[in-house]
């Protein structure tokens, strides 16, 4: 069998390599019109993202009776109340009405389908959210920082200080769970599985976010 942090440091490189070239919701090479609309759609979705995060963690929080990893998840909720927030006054500074933004279907099918994830094993749960997704999360705000950067400096700025440490913090509770429970060659399959699932359906909301903003632009 193969070690839980071998297993762990395995599994993020299959992750790395499924996402590669495949967050669609930024273009690096569009000219600067088009990517200051890609970000601020990505900051409208975000607000939402982040307030149904908050909702997500609440959810789960009585199915995870690991305690060590329990212990962990109220604190995450709070940063994405907070990260909820930032997002949202930043908004109303750019002039726009985040309560007027209808969220994507796509996204708030991926939200719906995780709160309804609740009563799945803390493994398989933690495999989704935290690893595969925060991991990716990650990527994408690095990603979302380098290309605000000369176009809107204060929401990069806001990104990198303000949120992304955090999201750094949240994909480590991931690595942990996975490091404490993907013990046996079951549950390393198990969490295995639990990432391609959630991996395809991300990866679906991200087409359906860049379909929407190209009809946008
Ligand atoms: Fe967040
Ligand atoms: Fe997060």
């Amino acid at each position: 069998m193969t070690d839980a942090r071998d297993f762990v440091r395995d599994l993020a490189q299959e992750n790395a390599a499924f996402w590669r070239d495949r967050d669609v919701r930024l273009d690096r090479g569009a000219p600067p019109a088009v990517r200051r609309e890609q970000i601020r759609y990505r900051m409208r979705q975000g607000v939402y993202n982040e307030l149904r995060s908050v909702e997500l963690i609440a959810a789960w929080i009585p199915h995870v009776p690991e305690r060590e990893i329990r212990d962990l998840l109220p604190g995450q909720l709070d940063d994405e109340q907070r990260h909820y927030q930032l997002l949202r006054r930043r908004v109303i500074e750019l002039g726009e009405d985040p309560d007027a933004y209808r969220p994507l279907p796509e996204w708030e099918a991926l939200f719906d389908w995780l709160v309804a994830c609740r009563a799945r094993p803390t493994l398989e749960k933690l495999a989704m959210f935290q690893f595969a997704g925060e991991t990716q999360s990650c990527e994408g705000f690095e990603t979302l920082i380098a290309l605000a950067q000369e176009i809107d400096p204060e929401t990069a700025e806001l990104y990198r200080t303000r949120i992304l440490p955090d999201e750094y913090r949240h994909a480590a509770i991931g690595r942990r769970a996975l490091t404490l429970l993907a013990d046996t060659p079951a549950a390393q399959a198990q969490a295995r599985a639990a990432c391609r699932e959630m991996n395809e359906r991300i990866f679906a909301a991200y087409r359906a976010h860049r379909v929407r903003v190209d009809r946008r632009a």
